[in-house]
């Protein structure tokens, strides 16, 4: 494979509606900061662009939450998500925003070609509007009660509560949360983006032309889309905050943010030409860019089904990688801004950056410890216990120990000069820790290549535990008593000294190299001990074992990082579970209902749950969500309508065994009664699961 000529590298926009926590910036943020700095060493040509995602009814919500005006929320979170950026060292080319003139016309450019082009097509539906407002609700305005769950805090889109993904027909007994009243429906006219019309195109390049290359969690919820029937996507919405639909009889509706937000990457490169006075279409147009696009998995579909679809009919270059990553936990729980169970960026800002002196040491301790916990295949999870193993017994006792054990040594044994190498004496020990010198950067460079950037960088911190077990070997503090005259003795000793801190400190040298995409202070530290210039951390230097000059005197070791004491991380407990007790306290005033509350046995009792057998199943005309089902249940046979048909075939129903909630009260669902619930867990990939009884059972048998 020829390298490409030039990389664009973007990371998802995050939404200007509220600060972001340390999930979303081991998602999408640190690995292709990592990816960026790796290429800017290798002297490549690469763009990194992201920027405020400043549209959808995200920013009006939280405007009415915080009394403020949708303007002064977007400039209020642009500004604090760019400074947290920049904090973390974050190095974008460019942190652009979707409310700029320039991403406005850019994105009605786009849109204008592909409805001129005949790509678009136009639909009259139904949607509630609330007579009081004036205004055709989003599906965010809609609240309601969970069919799936009978929560009360689902939305027309998802259930808050059990995250299933709804439509605003789904609600039972739907509100306007702008009024509180019960919405009508009325007709309206959008534009949709025909996705089924790409089938045979998707098929080929996700399926089949990166079956291989992309992650599979990333090919497999492709194909469950395809599979599961590509449904036209309205790409306008009857909104007034969002970018003009730039079309006469469009008056009053706005551009999808969906469809206007990944278009922010290339009016962010446009930006970006703007400034440094280059040609941005390059990037955007020519065969011979790499795309790669870093998201987290809910943001799949968009970037790897709907994006692509819009880029191909726009005459633009593909994505060749989207590697998204899957969600980062935190202490035992999902991370969640809702229930305040996060950790944000700023936290950890004001808590242990903003206490370093500009050193960058925290910095480097959180994006080792996001590297190393990265979500890559599969969710994973950030404790404090093991934010504080990673820094203590990997950083500060390997690594650390290492570059400064080396450094105290050759200060105290070799006149603070980097000494000869004697190649007469070498060892056997010598021999392999200069193999592995030589052999890590390979290594290091196809993890960071193939992205697998946790592998990547276990291969860094792996050569400097061969570094210590070599110097624990060669033990050049005893092999020193013997270099007490000239005898040939001493001088062996001296020689032996001589290699063992040579090869130690061109090994240090390396690391610098090695480490810098992912620790970028650390490596600037280590350069500035070693007393050269920042080109020692080209990429090419890797791997090279005379990265120091024999003689050149070097500077006092500097501490790379610090230990995390055991107060701080209970600190960061307390202040975790002070923030739920907080939030939950205050949602009880306010009388939301946040989880659900303790039931007694009796309450449960309520429920008759059975288990029967799925003998017919088909989908639901005019509703993507839904399957009908008749479900055999021994004495009786019942007609269910259940929301899982984005998760399973019609076909792959029958003969399942499921659970089903007996004695709900009916209710209809698209004209078809449902008479009963059937019971589903969702997994890390949000695919809902049956819960189906492990060897199969009569059907009509009590569950209890
Ligand atoms: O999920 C999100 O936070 C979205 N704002 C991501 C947008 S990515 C891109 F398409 F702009
Ligand atoms: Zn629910």
């Amino acid at each position: 494979m020829t390298d490409p000529q030039r990389y664009l590298v973007t990371s998802a926009l995050p939404y200007a509606n509220g600060l972001k926590h340390v999930g979303h910036l081991a998602g999408a943020y640190i690995p292709a900061d990592i990816y960026v700095r790796y290429l800017r060493a290798q002297k490549r040509d690469v763009v990194f662009v992201c920027g405020s995602d400043e549209h959808g009814t995200a920013i009006p919500i939280q405007a009415m939450k915080e009394g403020t005006t949708p303007q002064a929320i977007i400039d209020k979170y642009h500004v604090a998500m760019k400074e947290d950026f920049n904090d973390l060292d974050i190095s974008f080319d460019i942190y652009h925003r979707t409310s700029s003139p320039l991403h406005h016309e850019t994105a009605q450019e786009f849109f204008t070609k592909l409805n001129d082009a005949g790509e678009l097509e136009t639909k009259e539906t139904e949607q509630f509007y609330d007579e009081e407002t004036k205004t055709f609700l989003a599906d965010r305005y809609i609240k309601g009660t969970c069919p799936n769950c009978s929560s009360d805090r689902a939305f027309g889109d998802q259930c808050e509560n059990c995250g299933t993904t709804l439509s605003p027909d789904e609600l039972i007994n739907p509100v306007s949360t702008l009024s509180g009243k019960k919405p009508v429906k009325r007709k309206t006219t959008h534009w949709y983006l025909p996705l089924g019309k790409h089938e045979k195109f998707l098929r080929e390049w996700i399926l089949q032309q990166h079956k291989d290359d992309w992650r599979g969690t990333v090919t497999g919820q492709c194909k469950g889309w395809i599979e599961g029937g590509l449904q036209s996507r309205a790409v306008t919405r009857d909104l007034d905050w969002g970018i003009k639909v730039p079309l006469k009889e469009a008056e009053g509706k706005v551009l999808y943010v969906w469809f206007d937000a990944p278009i922010g990457y290339i009016s962010a490169t446009k930006q970006w030409a703007i400034d440094n006075n280059k040609d941005w279409k390059p990037y955007w147009e020519d065969k011979d860019t790499k795309l790669v696009h870093f998201i987290g998995k809910d943001n799949i579909v968009f970037h790897c089904i709907i994006f692509p679809i819009m880029l191909k009919l726009h005459g633009n270059i593909l994505p060749d990688n989207v590697p998204a990553n899957e969600f980062l936990n935190l202490e035992g729980d999902k991370m969640s801004t809702s229930r305040n169970w996060k950790l944000e960026m700023r936290d950890y800002i004001n808590d242990f950056v903003k206490k370093d002196n500009g050193g960058g040491q925290c910095v480097d301790m959180l994006r080792y410890y996001l590297t190393q916990i990265a979500p890559e295949t599969k969710d994973s999870e950030f404790t404090w216990k093991g934010y504080q193993d990673a820094v203590n017994s990997e950083l500060v006792s390997i690594f650390g120990n290492f570059v400064n054990r080396t450094w105290v040594l050759m200060h105290k044994l070799c006149g603070g000069k980097v000494p000869p190498l004697h190649m007469d004496i070498l060892d056997d020990n010598d021999k392999t820790l200069i193999a592995d010198i030589e052999s890590t950067k390979a290594e290091v460079q196809s993890a960071i290549e193939y992205y697998h950037f946790k592998d990547a960088l276990f291969q860094v911190i792996d050569l400097s535990r061969k570094g210590n077990q070599y110097m624990q070997k060669k033990e050049p503090w005893i092999v020193a008593k013997q270099t007490t005259d000239n005898s040939p003795q001493s001088i062996a000793a001296q020689k032996s000294i001589d290699n063992c801190l040579h090869i130690c400190l061109q090994l240090c040298a390396n690391l610098a190299v090695l480490i810098n995409p992912f620790l970028p202070n650390t490596a600037k530290k280590m350069i500035y001990m070693m007393k050269v210039v920042d080109k020692m951390l080209d990429w090419e230097n890797a791997g090279k074992l005379k990265l120091l000059s024999v003689g050149y005197s070097l500077r006092e070791p500097q501490l790379l990082f610090r230990k995390i004491e055991d107060t701080e991380i209970t600190e960061q407990i307390e202040k975790l579970k002070a923030g739920l007790v907080n939030k939950t306290t205050k949602m009880e005033e306010t009388k939301s209902v946040a989880s659900k509350s303790e039931i007694v046995y009796d309450d449960f009792a309520k429920l008759e749950l059975k288990a029967g057998t799925v003998i017919a199943c088909e989908k639901v005309a005019k509703a993507d969500k839904l399957l009908k089902l008749e479900v055999d249940l021994g004495h009786e046979k019942r007609t269910i309508v259940s929301g899982i048909a984005l998760h399973y075939n019609p076909e792959e129903m029958v003969g399942k065994q499921v659970i089903v909630v007996t004695n709900l009260a009916p209710r209809k669902m698209k004209g078809i009664e449902s008479q009963g619930m059937i019971l589903t867990a969702e997994d890390s990939n949000g695919k809902l699961q049956l819960l189906t009884p492990e060897n199969p059972v009569t059907p009509g048998s009590n569950v209890s």
